[in-house]
């Protein structure tokens, strides 16, 4: 990073949460702000923002050529990658608006010495096929954990305690173990954040794939191999046939990452968990991934939900997105719906977070203070100690409310525009 005084030039932040990704903005700004003051070099206005691997323009920056034409949902830039047409699906897209997946009432806890972690807390939400929807929230508010207990795989002290995860009408949870193993990997798949969850050290990576193939379907040695040498080249590994020998040691990182999403498509499930998989991918090959799961979901009808940090990422990809908080989900919608008019004040103050929606020389926004442990979360709304609009009504507990196809967790929510709101407020 190369930075001259007063003059921001680079930030590429990984793996954190918005508001410390806006903390560490902030200082730098301030850093700068110093340093022009000291120096008398007067700040200028050029700058770019690479966030999770992706430029984010500033509102205030010249146009520049790559991100012109760039989608917009609210402020938020869309992630650049080549969308896939949602025309070019085959007959399965036409039944779109079927739940392919339903969760009700999702409740997983931990019960600890220090007392019941309710990592995952009343979360509901069902995708139809082709779908993909963006799991969103801080870290730590349970986004992990909901996949993890769509799978089925969630350790002790941890157990699902109520709750309903249809999979085409199927309850998941009253499947048993040998039933639940043939679902996964098949018709519900899961890439994780960390590759090596889904990798063998010690198996060269055709073995593995091979095996992940013929485990679920009674198709030739050659055939598995044909088709994990197209999995491999679908998600951008160079030398497909050469890689296959690798172990995944020899991989760098990212190529790990690649593999296991590989393995993730090599069925075509119903259903993919995809766990920030693409958070530690160059932005290039992050484009080419979407593209790829994208294609998987209109051609095939796979619905996907994708975990993530990163705003701009949702809103290139997704269709509809859930926001998580404490455990809680506490907006649901339609992507640009929820983007473009964030009613909980939670998500607003994501957006609002978010570095392009910021202007040079005024404050960064930020959501005050932190997420609470999941021990002492405070009486009733578990954001109420960061809400600006909380009110003696917010000690009692709010549910999640729906009005057609928008549901919100809050007693208070926004009912204006976004680019309404005065330019002073927070959350
Ligand atoms: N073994 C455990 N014992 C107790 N609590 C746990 C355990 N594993 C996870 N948790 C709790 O579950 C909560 C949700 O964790 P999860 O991994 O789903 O977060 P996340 O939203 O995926 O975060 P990140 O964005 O950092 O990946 C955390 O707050 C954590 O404290
Ligand atoms: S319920 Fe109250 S404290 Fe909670 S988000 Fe809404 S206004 Fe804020
Ligand atoms: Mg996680």
């Amino acid at each position: 990073m190369i930075a001259s005084p007063g003059n921001v030039v680079l930030l590429c932040a990984l793996r954190t949460g918005w508001c410390v990704q806006a903390c560490v903005i902030a200082a730098l700004e301030t850093f700068a702000g110093q340093a022009s003051a000291a120096t008398g070099i007067a700040a200028r206005a050029t700058r770019s923002i690479s966030l999770n691997g992706l430029s984010l323009s500033s509102p205030w920056s010249p146009a520049r050529p790559d991100l012109r034409g760039r989608r917009m949902i609210g402020n938020i830039t869309a992630a650049k990658f080549l969308r896939f047409p949602v025309t070019s699906g085959s007959g399965k897209t036409a039944i779109m608006n079927a739940p392919v997946l339903s969760v009700e009432g999702l409740r997983t806890h931990f019960l600890t010495r220090k007392g019941v972690v309710k990592a995952v807390d009343d979360v509901s939400f069902s995708l139809g096929a082709g779908r993909v929807m963006g799991l969103v929230g801080e870290s730590g508010c349970g986004k992990s954990m909901t996949g993890y207990s769509i799978m089925g795989l969630v350790d002790p002290p941890g157990r699902i305690v109520s709750g309903r995860i249809l999979l085409n009408g199927e309850d998941l949870r009253l499947l048993s173990p040998q039933a639940l193993r043939r679902v996964r990997g098949s018709r519900i798949a899961m890439i994780f954040q960390d590759p090596m969850m889904t990798l063998n050290p010690v198996l060269r990576i055709d073995t593995q794939m091979m095996e992940a193939i013929q485990a679920h379907q009674s198709i030739d040695r050659r055939r598995a191999r044909e088709r994990s040498r197209e999995a491999l080249g679908q998600v951008g590994i160079p030398s497909p046939d050469e890689r296959l020998r690798a172990y995944p040691h020899q991989f760098s990182g990212g190529m790990r990452q690649r593999v296991a999403i590989a393995i993730a498509l090599l069925n075509r499930p119903d259903v993919i968990i995809a766990d920030e998989p693409t958070t530690a991918l160059d932005v290039t090959i992050q484009g080419q991934i979407l593209y790829e799961v994208q294609k998987l979901c209109r051609e095939s009808g796979t619905a996907l939900v994708w975990i993530t940090h990163d705003l701009s990422l949702v809103a290139g990809l997704a269709d509809e997105v859930s926001v998580m908080y404490a455990g809680k989900l506490v907006e649901q919608g339609e992507a640009a719906a929820v983007l473009g008019s964030p009613m909980h004040p939670y998500t607003r103050g994501l957006i609002l977070s978010a570095p392009s929606r910021n202007v040079r020389g005024r404050p960064l926004r930020q959501i005050p203070g932190m997420t609470p442990p999941l021990l002492q979360l405070p009486k009733g709304c578990a954001f109420r100690d960061r809400c600006a609009r909380a009110t003696e009504a917010c000690l009692t507990e709010p549910t999640l409310t729906a009005n057609g196809s928008r549901a919100v967790r809050c007693f208070h929510p926004h009912r204006e525009e976004l680019a309404q709101e005065s330019a002073g407020s927070t959350a």
